[in-house]
């Protein structure tokens, strides 16, 4: 009786702490629509800032965009986090701020839109659909 009283706590006890995780570390959630990006502190902004709606881009995955933590450990860290896309003078390269929207590959705004553009004529390629003139 009293062993089997100690194995149904011992089994109660795992379960809870297997489950701990799920409770540490809630998923995030994408923030709501509306998000404005600008030019880095220090970089003078030659162009309008531009709007990002994660509710469009459900069909990327997180992990996709947020592909790499900053030094801190943040998961969504800004683009432009130390260590990051932080070069503000290249126009190319992994750690180019440009680039890192406007190159050629899938992760960069236009990139994506690039290749996305038969499907949906009017996803923002042209400079003015994302910077809008004032
Ligand atoms: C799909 C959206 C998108 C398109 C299209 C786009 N950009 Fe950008 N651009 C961004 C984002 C996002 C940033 C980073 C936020 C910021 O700096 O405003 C950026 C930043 C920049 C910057 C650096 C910051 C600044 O203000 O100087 C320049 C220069 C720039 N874009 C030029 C252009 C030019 C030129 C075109 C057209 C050939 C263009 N962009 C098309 C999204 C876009
Ligand atoms: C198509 C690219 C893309 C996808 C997919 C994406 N995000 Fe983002 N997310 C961004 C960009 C760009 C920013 C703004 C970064 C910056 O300002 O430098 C951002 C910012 C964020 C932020 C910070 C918001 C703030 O106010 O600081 C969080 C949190 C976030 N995303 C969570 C998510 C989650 C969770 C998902 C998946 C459900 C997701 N994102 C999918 C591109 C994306
Ligand atoms: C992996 C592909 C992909 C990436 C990366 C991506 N987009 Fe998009 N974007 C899309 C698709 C697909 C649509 C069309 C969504 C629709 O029509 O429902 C879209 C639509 C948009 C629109 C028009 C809809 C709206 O919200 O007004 C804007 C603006 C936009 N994206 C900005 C950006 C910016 C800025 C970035 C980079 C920070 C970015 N996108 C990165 C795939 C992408």
């Amino acid at each position: 009786m009293k062993r089997s009283l100690f194995m149904t706590l011992m089994v109660g006890a795992l379960a809870c702490a297997l489950a701990l995780p799920l409770y540490a570390a809630p998923a995030k959630k994408a923030p709501a629509d509306g998000l404005v990006m600008t030019a880095p502190e220090g970089a003078k902004a030659t162009k309008s800032p531009v709007k990002f709606n994660h509710s469009k881009h459900t069909e990327a995955k997180c992990a996709d965009c947020h592909h790499k933590k900053d030094a801190k450990g943040n998961e969504y860290a800004k683009c432009d986090a130390k260590g990051c896309h932080d070069n503000l003078t290249a126009k190319q390269g992994k750690d180019s701020f440009y680039a890192a929207f406007h190159g050629n590959n899938a992760k960069s705004c236009v990139g994506c839109h690039k290749t996305k553009k038969e499907a949906k004529p009017n996803i923002p390629t042209a400079c003015d659909k994302c910077h809008p003139k004032a």
